[in-house]
């Protein structure tokens, strides 16, 4: 009588198991944003957290204001400035406060120079322009107006 008790209760439970190991599957998956990633990584120390400019080194290098990345649109008649913030990162636009050219203050991450020294490959160019596209458009998906 045991034995058929314990099948019971397995055939109960089981099923909310396997619902519950998928979900907890797919809140990770939904959790993970690469966009979202790349900006924290790289950006959020001065840009802060939501993009409007309260980051951390703003309180250790008093007087630096990075403005307000949310409403780069609504200051430019409604539309967002892709090219722009494109260049930014990718080093053709320079702003002081990110560094020169030779060093800016994220590292290599959006350089294809530095990609080659990995080694010679034609993905490199592909690598580091896929996360240029993902950073602007993650700070495209962060305006307040359009
Ligand atoms: C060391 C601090 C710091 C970091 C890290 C940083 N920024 Fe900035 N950023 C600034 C400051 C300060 C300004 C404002 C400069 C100015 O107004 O002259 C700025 C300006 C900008 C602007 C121009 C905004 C405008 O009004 O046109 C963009 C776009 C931008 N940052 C994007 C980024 C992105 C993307 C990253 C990450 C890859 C990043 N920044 C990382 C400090 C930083």
């Amino acid at each position: 009588m045991a034995w058929r008790f314990k099948y019971i209760i397995a055939a109960a439970v089981v099923p909310f198991l396997v619902q519950a190991s998928t979900a907890t599957a797919q809140d990770a998956r939904q959790g993970f944003k690469p966009d979202q990633a790349e900006f924290l990584n790289s950006c959020a120390s001065c840009h802060g957290r939501d993009g409007k400019g309260a980051g951390f080194l703003t309180r250790v290098f008093r007087g630096v204001d990075p403005g307000d990345l949310t409403q780069l649109a609504a200051v430019n008649d409604g539309e967002f400035p892709f090219d722009r913030v494109f260049q930014v990162i990718d080093g053709r636009d320079d702003i002081a406060a990110h560094g020169d050219r030779q060093m800016p203050v994220w590292g290599d991450r959006y350089m294809e120079r530095s990609m080659s020294e990995y080694g010679p490959d034609e993905l490199n160019r592909l690598r580091v322009r896929s996360r240029i596209l993902e950073l602007t458009n993650y700070i495209q998906s962060i305006q307040e107006r359009e």
